[in-house]
């Protein structure tokens, strides 16, 4: 609830993403002028970049209403087609976590996004009879942390594929100063920065650690947040200078001293570890990636050197067996 506050509203406030917001300005004056619905529009990358904020936004920017829900939420057929049915023309139905609906919502799902109607059908056996139901064309905002975890048919069936990135330090210091000025936080630029650095890309992150420091400051630092006094915050979360926090450090020790280094199985790292393997794939893989702390071969994951000196432990050779 806090974190709606903190939403942007418009293309304009919205930060970072240029090649997306660049795309959807176009796509979003285009359908305005044409006065038709937007296409469909599937948004995809790691958790906590923006997803259900822009969907948000494209919302507002079109002038229509948005409902929304999530692929585990609409268990049955008929979940999805009240939802249709209740919705007027041009209006955005954000499915957050798309990549979870059941087979058998999906399949609804096709001819509503294609055709804008609904195959119903009535009664059992030989006197079934299919009837379709038209649906007032809407634009179905698909939400998931990767395209590959689509079917192909459901893919396919958007018009606009955004991949979303991990944000740079710059960005998020804007992000995490914006937030300040609505929150009513001091901070200084260094303050912003060092917070920025350290939320892995991620603005869920930064206005997570915002809020932190934030109490941190009242409590220690008369209220005003300063790089000192963000770093001494960090120190005390148990984030590092990089941004890692213990689940990634954890990570990394266990590939290193358990696997040598790798490679190795993401499905061993999540037995070692006790993470799921989707979350390892989703959440912590993409920022070590981007740091070059870990690399993915064919044969499994990989530490690299500079994770290594991150962590302060020396690389031993491997040990050739001869057996
Ligand atoms: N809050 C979360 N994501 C944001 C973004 N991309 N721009 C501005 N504020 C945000």
């Amino acid at each position: 609830l806090l974190e709606t506050n903190l939403r942007p509203k418009v293309l304009e406030e919205y930060i970072g993403q240029s090649k997306v917001k660049e795309k959807m300005r176009i796509f979003i004056e285009a359908a305005k002028a044409r006065g038709e619905a937007l296409d469909h529009v599937l948004l995809y990358g790691p958790p906590g970049l923006g997803k259900t904020t822009l969907s948000y936004i494209i919302a507002n920017e079109m002038n229509v209403n948005i409902r929304i829900t999530s692929g585990p939420a609409i268990e049955r057929p008929g979940d999805l087609a009240a939802l249709l049915t209740n919705m007027s023309e041009g209006d955005v139905l954000f499915i957050d976590e798309i990549h979870r609906l059941n087979a058998s919502v999906e399949e609804v799902l096709y001819p509503a996004m294609e055709d804008y109607a609904l195959d119903i059908i009535i009664g059992k056996g030989p006197s079934a009879r299919s009837l379709r139901i038209d649906l007032p064309k809407f634009t179905l905002v698909g939400a998931t942390t990767r395209a590959g975890m689509l079917t192909s048919p459901l893919r396919d069936r958007f018009g606009v594929i955004n991949r979303l990135e991990l944000y740079t330090d710059e960005e998020l210091k804007i992000i995490v100063t914006r937030s300040a000025g609505i929150l009513g936080i001091s901070i200084d630029d260094g303050g912003a920065l060092e917070i920025a650095r350290r939320s892995r890309g991620t603005p869920r992150i930064a206005n997570r650690l915002l809020r932190r420091i934030r109490d941190y400051a009242e409590v220690r630092a008369e209220g005003k947040i300063t790089q000192e006094v963000a770093d001494a915050g960090l120190k005390m979360l148990e984030v590092d200078k990089m941004g890692l926090d213990n689940v990634d450090r954890n990570m990394l020790r266990v590939m290193i001293e358990m696997f040598g280094g790798g490679p190795v199985g993401l499905d061993t790292i999540a037995a070692a570890t006790g993470e799921e393997s989707n979350t390892i794939e989703d959440v912590y893989e993409p920022y070590l990636m981007q740091l070059g702390y870990i690399m993915r071969t064919p044969r499994g994951r990989m530490v690299t050197q500079a994770a290594y000196d991150h962590l302060g432990i020396k690389k031993t050779d491997k040990k050739e067996s001869n057996t």
